[in-house]
């Protein structure tokens, strides 16, 4: 039977994840992924977890198996407030300020829902998070891209495109930024452009989607404010999750932002799935009253660090006398790696995968699928050090040689 001819517009237009992709060919037994983006699997405390499940069974077995309000379990929106709070992110309306998603792509799915309207213009850095782009991408948004450096988003870059959009007649609905540690390119968005861009988008009334899922991963440095604790007038949406701060597998993140567009995001979540589960959100409550989230977080912080000295290191020694650049990012789990312009990494990817090593092309980062087409990222969160170092170094060989041909 022809399926396609039965196929909504906005499904036909979807596209595959280049990293879920990638990631069923890095199977092979000897094949070592740089590509993913996943948390080192051996730190998972699962000691922790079978005596917080038995703890959930015993204490609250019923609710946790019953289904939960669509915002969220109420003890976990109140620890979640305090912990913002420490965060010096204001939340005046209490736990009215947060929802509990499936995950922070589930917001992003349903914030594309809430605000685009096809053709609509909305911000992104470049490079950005494909998921982003997926989630998005369902409501066929005119994406706009912000160049960045090494501090981050260009605040000149951004008022410039403001200026042509504007010429064109044009007016985004948001900015979409991941500012601390950006998956893919590592970098930090500096304190002094946190400050002009809050104040940029209040000028130029835009909203922010800020996506902090890297934030607690830091290993070097200070801790920067949130765009959110700078918002003055609720016009940044801020998502967060525990997929890097205790599990993926828990699927749980949360949105925090003014009630109004959090009651709305709640009727397109009841849609979605009437609520993510309960028996999740007490583990989760379990973690955190236990002390095991923060335990878990500092051991994650000084593996990541060492991992990513081992990579930096790695990089160095196998490509140091090269035209090859990298970031060296102070938390997170990714490196971005730049070659010549004219380099392009598509070709080198088959290459490297015959040699067993994997890595993401950079062009799966950028909403037109071509730009970044010389870049490539790398993860060292999930793979351990030798294979960080042997990783490297095979793909080196295969850079070095290339880069000798071209
Ligand atoms: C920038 C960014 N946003 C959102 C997500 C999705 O996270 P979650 O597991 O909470 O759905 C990821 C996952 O890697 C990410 O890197």
């Amino acid at each position: 039977m022809n399926w396609e001819r039965w196929l909504s517009e906005a499904s036909k237009s979807a596209k595959a994840s280049d990293i879920r992709e990638i990631l069923k060919l890095t199977t092979r037994s000897d094949m070592i992924s740089l590509a993913g983006g996943l948390p080192d699997p051996t730190l998972f405390p699962v000691a922790e977890y079978a005596t917080a499940m038995q703890r959930v069974m015993e204490q609250n077995g019923p609710e946790a198996l019953q289904y939960s309000t669509t915002e969220g379990l109420n003890e976990l929106r109140v620890e979640l407030v305090k912990e913002l709070e420490r965060d010096g992110i204001a939340c005046p309306e209490g736990i009215e300020n947060i929802i509990l998603t499936t995950g922070s792509q589930q917001a992003l799915q349903l914030l594309g829902i809430m605000l685009i309207d096809p053709g609509d213009t909305v911000l992104v850095e470049a490079p950005s998070y494909l998921g982003a782009f997926q989630a998005f991408g369902l409501r066929s948004p005119r994406y706009e891209t912000i160049e960045m450096d090494a501090n981050g988003l260009k605040i000149e870059a951004l008022e410039a495109k403001l200026a042509q959009l504007k010429h064109e007649g044009r007016h985004p609905k948001f900015l979409y930024t991941v500012p601390t540690f950006q998956n893919p390119a590592g970098v930090t968005l500096s304190l002094e452009r946190r400050k002009a861009l809050v104040e940029l988008a209040e000028r130029e009334n835009f909203l922010i989607i800020e996506d902090d899922p890297y934030g607690r991963l830091r290993f070097r440095g200070e801790p920067l404010p949130s765009l959110k604790s700078l918002d003055q007038n609720g016009r940044v949406i801020l998502l967060r999750t525990f997929s890097k701060t205790l599990a993926p597998g828990l699927r749980t993140g949360y949105v925090v932002g003014p009630p109004r567009p959090l009651r709305r995001l709640v009727i397109l979540k009841q849609a979605a799935d009437l609520c993510s589960p309960a028996i999740t959100q007490f583990i989760i409550l379990e973690m955190l009253k236990a002390g095991a989230m923060e335990r878990y977080v500092q051991q994650v912080i000084e593996v990541y660090r060492h991992k990513e000295e081992v990579m930096a290191t790695a990089l160095k020694t196998y490509l140091g006398n090269s035209s090859v650049r990298w970031n060296e990012p102070d938390g997170g789990m990714f490196f971005w790696v730049t070659l010549p312009e004219k380099l392009d990494v598509s070709p080198l990817l088959n290459e490297a995968i015959e040699a067993g090593v994997a890595y993401v092309k950079g062009t799966a980062f950028y909403s037109d699928g071509t730009s970044g087409s010389n870049c490539l990222r790398l993860n060292f969160s999930q793979p351990s050090p030798a294979q960080i170092e042997t990783g490297i170094s095979r793909l080196a060989a295969i850079i070095e040689n290339r880069l000798k041909i071209s």
